[in-house]
């Protein structure tokens, strides 16, 4: 009989063999699947675990420090935070192409971990919160064998150029298990139940050429809408909503004065997989009330739509 209880047992076993008393370095993104990885190997192997938390500066309001919290103060788990945001943000601005974007961002996050993972110093073992549907997300949904629609990046992307084993113990889950597991772990409940979150961050919700100024009105936004969705008791039976802000600007009134700001789009989705999704129907009172809060409260936006398009043909993100 299969229940969590006993994957859990037996997954804790099988790291142990594998890694015996060598050392052990896990990727954190924010997300769950790498949080429930983490502490799943922590209970293996305790402090032969050692957590990298890249920040790139593409984190959601407060979302570094929860990160930081949970795993310092709640799990007691050695954790290195690194904040790399100066370094990812320079390194984006001027670079508009959705896949250029995204190279980069792999690219830089390869870097930064491979820095930090030489100052410990001889790990033997990369963990990853590889899941079951990551296996197979890299073979095309769209029949394509060999069509690319975007380059995923996620803590699970490090290549095998780090020449370190792989420790994957959530490969043979998906998104629901993982977020069971995590119950099972102890994880905060609000912590387990977060919507997935791309690898790339609010870079991909920011169509376009990135700035620091884009960055922190669409994290206002989003923050605003998320709210909105949490009070209105919404999020459990979302996949995933997010603010893009897209790189247009329109005219608007406010007051007995003209403004000229940004454009925001809200994305809400159901799905099961992220494989495909439809987009979530809320009643036009919800959506009214988000959007003249989003426009009252962000300095920077001045209209907000909301995208009605289901996956296929669009994808859930925006790049
Ligand atoms: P799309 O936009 O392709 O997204 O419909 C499907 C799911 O994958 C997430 N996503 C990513 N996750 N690294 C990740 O870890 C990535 O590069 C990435 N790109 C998209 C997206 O948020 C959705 O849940």
């Amino acid at each position: 009989d299969w229940t969590m209880a006993s994957f859990r047992e037996d997954a804790v076993a099988r790291i142990r063999e594998q890694v015996g008393d060598g050392k052990v370095i896990c990727g954190l993104s924010g997300g769950v699947d790498s949080a429930v990885a983490a502490v799943l190997i922590h209970e293996a192997i305790g402090d032969q675990l050692t957590c990298i938390f890249v920040d790139h500066g593409l984190l959601r309001m407060n979302e570094a420090e929860q990160v930081v919290t949970l795993f310092r103060e709640h799990y007691n788990i050695p954790l290195v935070h690194v904040d790399a945001s100066d370094t990812f943000i320079s390194a984006l601005e001027g670079e508009s192409d959705p896949e250029a974007k995204r190279k980069t961002i792999g690219r830089l996050f390869v870097e930064v971990f491979e820095a930090e993972a030489r100052k410990i110093g001889g790990a033997e073992f990369l963990a990853q919160g590889t899941l079951y549907p990551d296996v197979i997300e890299s073979v095309s949904f769209t029949g394509g064998p060999s069509v690319t629609i975007k380059s995923h990046h996620n803590v699970g992307g490090l290549p095998e150029r780090m020449n370190m084993k792989l420790v994957e113990p959530l490969r043979e889950l998906f998104k629901d298990e993982v977020r069971l597991l995590g119950k099972e772990l102890g994880l905060p409940e609000a912590f387990v139940g977060r919507h997935p979150f791309p690898g790339p961050g609010l870079a991909i919700r920011c169509p376009g050429g990135i700035s620091r100024e884009k960055l922190d009105i669409l994290r206002k936004a989003d923050a605003i809408y998320l709210d909105e969705i949490r009070k209105a008791g919404l999020y459990d039976a979302i996949w995933q909503a997010f603010a893009v802000l897209l790189p247009v600007q329109t005219v608007g009134v406010m007051g007995d004065g003209r403004t000229y700001e940004y454009v925001c789009a809200l994305r809400a989705v159901t799905s099961t997989d992220g494989m495909t999704a439809d987009f979530y129907h809320f009643d036009m009172d919800f959506l009214s009330k988000a959007a003249t809060r989003i426009i009252n409260e962000v300095k920077g936006i001045n209209r907000v739509v909301y995208d009605v398009t289901s996956k296929p043909p669009g994808t859930i993100e925006w790049e």
